[in-house]
């Protein structure tokens, strides 16, 4: 085993992001192992997105260190072993979904019937299929999540870095979908996913609990529920919050 293979597949120390005289990250410390389904779970405006861009190198840390398998990010060749699914969906609207992943898959390095066969398999995977042809302008809001979610998948990366990849999506594919990212992590693929959906926190394997851009809970969802002495990840979070502005 080489040494970077025993490194976790995310490693955050010491995390911290202003913007202007904002604290908007504070001193985030985690890990995330290879395999794991981790879940990020915090109140709109906590600092999700900002800690996810930080772990795909797309911004840089005020201070602390994010380390992608042992490696230092940000890092270009690092851009392979990651796919990423930012919030807001970046599409070409004017290009059929199947010329969408042609394009994203292109830059990963796919073509030819790598590409063809990935992009059917994805496809099939985000229940796509029948709609390839169309324009991405002619998508509904939850097309587009999942196009953006097949083109994550698409270089079948170890690491997937997903913001909010079930907003706008039906219960019944929500379901599907929750089921694929379990089985990726089967094969061993880690996942990082955010998410308001209290339902989808309880499937992650950990929770990482934030608000106000600290960490405020760290552990699996029983857990977190136990020690919080509630029901529910949801009380949990309302528990866990008010204790810590009584401490602060
Ligand atoms: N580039 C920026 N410049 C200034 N402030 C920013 C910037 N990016 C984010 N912020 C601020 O940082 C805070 C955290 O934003 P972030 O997008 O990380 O929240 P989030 O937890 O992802 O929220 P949501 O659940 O709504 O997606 C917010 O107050 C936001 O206004
Ligand atoms: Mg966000």
């Amino acid at each position: 085993m080489t040494k970077s293979a025993e490194k976790p597949a995310i490693a955050l120390s010491g995390i911290m992001r202003r913007f202007g005289d904002r604290k908007i990250l504070d001193d985030i410390t985690l890990n995330v192992n290879r395999g794991e389904l981790f879940g990020l779970l915090g109140p709109s405006g906590s600092g999700k997105t900002t800690l996810i861009k930080l772990v795909t190198g797309i911004d840089r840390a005020d201070g602390g260190q994010v380390e992608l398998f042992g490696e230092p990010m940000p890092q270009l060749k690092m851009l392979q072993t990651f796919g990423y699914m930012a919030q807001s969906d970046a599409l070409y609207q004017e290009l059929t979904g199947k010329e969408n992943m042609a394009f994203y898959g292109s830059l990963y390095g796919l073509s030819g019937k790598a590409l063809a066969s990935r992009i059917q398999s994805a496809a099939a995977l985000v229940n796509l299929t029948d709609h390839l042809d169309k324009p991405a302008n002619a998508y509904s809001g939850g097309m587009k999540r999942r196009l953006s979610l097949a083109i994550a998948l698409l270089h079948e990366p170890q690491l997937l870095v997903l913001d909010e990849p079930t907003v706008g999506i039906d219960p019944v594919l929500r379901q599907a979908i929750w089921n694929e990212l379990r089985a990726l992590t089967q094969q061993g693929v880690t996942i990082i996913v955010t998410t308001h959906v209290m339902d989808e926190a309880e499937k992650c394997d950990r929770l990482a609990l934030i608000r106000d851009g600290k960490l405020i809970a760290l552990d699996t969802p029983e857990a977190i529920i136990r020690h919080a002495g509630v029901h529910t990840i949801e009380e949990a979070f309302i528990a866990l919050g008010s204790r810590k502005e009584e401490q602060a």
